[in-house]
């Protein structure tokens, strides 16, 4: 939204009811848009991971199993988690992410049996010949995999295996265990569970290059020594603007090989604060990766790291980096969650930004004061306000309040005309009543419906 048009912007008041809770407030995403319908639609999944205590947020958990149809656990299948104490495994947030996702008739990707982190301290602290650490990790896979059996239609098996330069990765396994723990992690997880499919995942290997080249040449070697081995998982944890223009093209090597692939942790991040730009270049990112999944037959389907910026991890791994996810703090759609919809075949209309209105009031018998605070809780920068209100108004500050009859309108002042994501802008008057003193209700913000903050 440009700037010429954010000062235009007016900010409207009609009618008065008694209850500010009435307000039909803007947080959703249109209306028609169901990404995971998009996504049957199309012949793939869309997923996100959530944690334990992502699933006890109840927006968290009421977007995800209402917009998504596969759910990967952040942390919960991870070594560490399931087996803390060596030889005492709690399968507890492993089995409520499963269960979750079954109420939800959402599919689970299970994540992630063998890699080089989260690994429990008795593990990594121990000492073990490399026979025993051979067993210890094909007795992980298969008793985490045996206890899943059934209810996990992906798994990655290996994580993280490379290096930037596509050889493998220094860590417990390979140092101890050589280059062949992938094929035997993969055996052991194929007996477990036959039906599930077998993944490798990685990331920085969503475009071509060393890395990409890396994972190619250890599926292809796996493939021709008769590995069970079903996919590679591309995690995709991109930075704005700089979505590798070769993702279609990796993606469809991997296909042709005969292997399923999969984007499996996508997020998108940016020095923060995010700007309107950031934002809508963020849309055009999501978009082109998961229209790279949507051209690629053999590709399942796209999941994302988090849902929400309020939780994502990637403020407290990338310090100063943030805004990565689909959904603003507020659990409002950004504009790349419109990305998304859009690579999934949505043709709609994008709506504007959403908001919230915080309406207090002082009163005296005849006369009140009132405090107005408008907050962006979209992804993009919007100027001016609507609300309603009834009553009379005398004198304004921070705001050209106007009123005809009982609709009042606002209209921001040249300093104050635009509210950046995120932000707010507040405004009084003062006003006189009779009756009764109702606050407004109906507050829209340049046409869109805003919520009661
Ligand atoms: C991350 C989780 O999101 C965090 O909560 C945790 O603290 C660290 O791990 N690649 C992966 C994921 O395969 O398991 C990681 O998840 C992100 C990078």
């Amino acid at each position: 939204m440009n700037l010429q048009r954010l000062r235009r912007a007016a900010l409207a008041m009609t009618g008065a009811v008694a209850l500010l809770l009435g307000f039909a407030g803007p947080g959703h995403a249109a209306a028609d848009v169901v990404l995971r319908d998009l996504a049957t639609a199309k012949g793939k999944y869309i997923g996100v991971a959530a944690t334990a205590s992502e699933l006890n947020i109840s927006s968290y958990a009421s977007i995800a199993g209402t917009q998504f149809n596969s759910a990967t656990p952040g942390n919960e299948m991870k070594w560490e988690s399931v087996e803390p104490t060596r030889g005492t495994y709690n399968w507890t947030g492993g089995d409520n992410l499963v269960g979750f996702a079954q109420a939800h008739t959402m599919q689970v990707r299970g994540h992630t049996l063998v890699w080089h982190s989260q690994l429990p301290s008795w593990l990594t602290s121990g000492t073990f010949t490399n026979d025993e650490l051979h067993a210890l990790m094909i007795k992980h896979v298969t008793d985490e995999v045996t206890h899943f059996k059934g209810k996990i239609t992906h798994w990655d098996v290996v994580n993280e295996p490379l290096n930037e330069d596509g050889t493998f990765r220094q860590s417990l396994w390979y140092n101890q265990l050589g280059s062949s723990y992938i094929a035997d992690a993969l055996r052991a997880a194929r007996a477990a569970d036959p039906a599930a499919k077998l993944y490798i995942n990685d990331y920085n290997t969503d475009g071509t290059g060393a890395k990409s080249d890396g994972m190619y040449n250890l599926a292809k070697s796996l493939l021709a020594q008769g590995v069970p081995l079903d996919g590679i998982g591309f995690q995709g944890h991109l930075i704005v603007g700089s979505v590798p223009s070769t993702i279609q093209a990796n993606l469809q090597r991997f296909a042709d090989l005969g292997l399923d692939v999969a984007v499996t942790e996508l997020d998108i991040r940016m020095v923060l604060p995010a700007t309107d730009a950031e934002l809508a270049q963020q849309k055009a990112d999501f978009k082109a990766v998961v229209s790279a999944c949507v051209a690629v037959s053999r590709c399942v389907g796209v999941t994302v790291w988090g849902l929400t910026d309020a939780t994502s991890w990637i403020p407290g791994v990338f310090p100063g980096q943030g805004a990565a996810t689909p959904y603003d703090e507020n659990y409002q759609p950004k504009p790349a969650y419109y990305g998304i919809a859009e690579a999934l075949g949505w043709t709609g209309t994008v709506p504007a930004a959403g908001c919230t209105v915080t309406y207090g009031v002082n009163q005296w018998n005849t006369g009140f004061t009132a405090n107005v605070t408008v907050k962006n809780t979209g992804g993009s920068a919007v100027g001016g306000w609507t609300y309603p209100a009834g009553q009379k108004v005398t004198q304004a500050w921070n705001a050209t309040v106007t009123q005809s009859g009982t609709a009042v309108t606002a209209t921001n002042l040249s300093y104050n005309g635009t509210i950046s994501a995120g932000g707010t802008q507040s405004f009084g008057f003062n006003a006189t009543w009779s009756g009764s003193n109702p606050a407004p209700t109906g507050f829209t913000l340049n046409g869109t419906a805003c919520a009661a903050g």
